[in-house]
């Protein structure tokens, strides 16, 4: 069983849609795939309304999902921790106890532009087009995820 992570601050826009998208593309029987926010403000929440009226556009449920804050045992649980920004880099690492907790981490567009630390902007604060964005972006990144993952590379 593989297991990844997707992290953002609140875990009610970026990461439940990167969860939502990455579950869509992998078999369950092998991948788990979850998501966390390194803020505890919305512990509890259901995702944001726009990510979830995005997720149904694209045919994704995403309303099982309830935020959780990210901690320091989702080292021990997780193989591979795919954070949106530098600000959720800085956070999650911050919590790291050793080298092999660092190398789980890695920005999830550095899976499309590798070693360039881009970030998926936060579109909690704009309107329904930046959710829209934040879907294809995380979208053609979980592409690139799941294929290797289902090649093993
Ligand atoms: P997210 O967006 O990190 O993509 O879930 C945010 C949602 C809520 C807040 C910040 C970012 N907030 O400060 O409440």
């Amino acid at each position: 069983m593989t297991k990844i992570l997707m992290v953002c601050l609140g875990n009610i826009c970026r990461s439940p849609l990167a969860e939502g998208i990455l579950k869509s593309k992998l078999p369950k029987s092998d991948f788990i795939v979850d998501s966390a926010g390194t803020g505890n403000y919305h512990v509890g929440d259901l995702p944001d309304k726009r990510s979830i009226q995005v997720a149904e556009k694209y045919g994704l449920d995403i309303t099982n999902q309830r935020g959780r804050q990210f901690t320091v045992l989702d080292f021990d649980n997780f193989d591979l921790i795919y954070v949106m920004d530098e600000s959720n880099y800085q956070n999650v690492i911050k919590l790291a106890r050793n080298q092999d907790d660092v190398d789980k981490v890695n920005f999830i567009l550095n899976e499309i532009y590798p070693n360039q630390n881009h970030s998926v902007p936060d579109p909690y604060t704009g309107g329904i087009q930046g959710f829209e964005n934040t879907f294809k972006m995380l979208d053609e990144a979980c592409n690139e995820i799941a294929f290797k993952l289902k090649n093993n590379k």
